[in-house]
């Protein structure tokens, strides 16, 4: 066999492939360190909550809401879904949103603020679609509540 591999070759072969896919693995920092950690979140959910308020089709939503709390809230949910060393300590997305009858068109207002918002605070753009796929899976549990 004019072309075997010796043993001790492809072991060592095993050794650097397994070697180079824990270093891409390693190196694969969440989401949450890549947006700038907890200032980089702060400046998106300031930006966000700033842009909601002063949009008179979706403020009267919040007149009864403590925005302090919501603002400490918001970041602790992001920090956590985004890979951060956070735990969230509100209510599930259903009960949060519960009576306020919030519509897809609402939502979709939301989304274009928090857009602005991550635009505003220089998010990257690949940073962006990141964020937007882990909360838009969240649409069925706020809206329609
Ligand atoms: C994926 C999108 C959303 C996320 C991640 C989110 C997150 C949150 C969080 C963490 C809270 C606080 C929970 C608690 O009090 O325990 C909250 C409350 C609230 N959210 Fe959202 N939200 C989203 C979409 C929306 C939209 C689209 C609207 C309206 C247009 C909205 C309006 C409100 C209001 C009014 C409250 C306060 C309710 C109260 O005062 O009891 N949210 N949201």
């Amino acid at each position: 066999m004019p072309y075997a591999i010796p043993r001790s070759l492809s072991v060592a072969c095993l050794v650097l492939a397994l070697a180079a896919c824990q270093h891409s693995v390693r190196s694969e920092r969440p989401l949450y360190d890549q947006v700038g950690g907890e200032a980089g979140v702060a400046a998106v959910v300031d930006g966000l909550l700033h842009r909601v308020h002063g949009d008179s089709r979706l403020n009267g939503l919040f007149e009864t809401t403590d925005l302090e709390d919501l603002r400490r809230l918001v970041n602790e949910q992001l920090c956590e879904a985004l890979g951060g060393p956070c735990v969230y300590s509100g209510r599930s997305m259903e009960d949060a949103h519960s009576g306020l009858a919030i519509t897809d068109q609402e939502f979709d207002w939301f989304v274009e603020h928090l857009v602005a918002a991550m635009n505003h605070a220089g998010v990257q753009s690949k940073h962006q679609s990141a964020i937007l796929a882990v909360l838009g899976p969240m649409r069925p549990q706020v809206v329609g509540q």
